[in-house]
């Protein structure tokens, strides 16, 4: 199985997740990192990560803790901090020769980079074979809706698609 590992607050990171695993194709599932438990990870042949980039790079205990404070849109969507952070999930992350990948979300400019690079950085020193770049989806900064996935800009849920299906055909080069 190929996994598609996210941490989201506020539903955008989970949402380009998905689209990936759509584009990797049937034998792919998308999963917040709770549920992608050690023995999950073993079982992959693929283990793409992605989280939101805060402050530059991966989300921190203290920069989730001021999400908490920045409900999203007119409705105040709160922050989800149900699930463990990307950074926690990834110091235990099983060693082993899988193939993965890393992205973000971020804001266009030059505060956008950090997150799947620190990702992609881990990934490689756990013997992970890096089938891509780190690959950044734009977000907007804010919205006035309160729905999951609402700061994801115009054409990311498609490029998200079209990179998961970039992803498949690397992994099938190296079968
Ligand atoms: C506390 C906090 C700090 C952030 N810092 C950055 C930043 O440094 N650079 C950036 O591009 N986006 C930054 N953002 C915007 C997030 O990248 C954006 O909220 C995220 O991509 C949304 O994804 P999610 O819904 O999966 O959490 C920040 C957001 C929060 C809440």
């Amino acid at each position: 199985m190929d996994i598609v590992v996210y941490e989201s607050l506020y539903g955008n990171t989970a949402a380009v997740a998905r689209e990936i695993a759509a584009g990797l194709g049937e034998d792919a599932r998308a999963m917040p990192t709770s549920e992608a438990t050690p023995d999950v990870v073993a079982a992959a042949r693929l283990v793409v990560a992605g989280a939101p980039v805060h402050a530059l790079s991966l989300p921190t205990a203290k920069s989730r803790e001021s999400a908490r404070a920045k409900p999203q849109g007119h409705e105040r969507m709160a922050a989800d901090l149900g699930h463990v952070a990307m950074r926690e999930w990834l110091a235990s992350l099983p060693r082993g020769a899988r193939l993965g990948a890393a992205f973000d979300t971020r804001v266009k400019g030059p505060l956008g980079h950090g997150a799947a690079t620190a990702i992609a950085t881990t990934l490689a020193a756990d013997g992970y074979t890096l089938l891509d770049e780190p690959h950044g989806f734009t977000v907007h900064m804010h919205t006035s809706a309160s729905t999951p996935g609402a700061l994801l800009a115009a054409g990311e849920r498609e490029a998200a698609r079209a990179w998961g299906e970039r992803l498949r055909a690397a992994a099938a080069a190296l079968a």
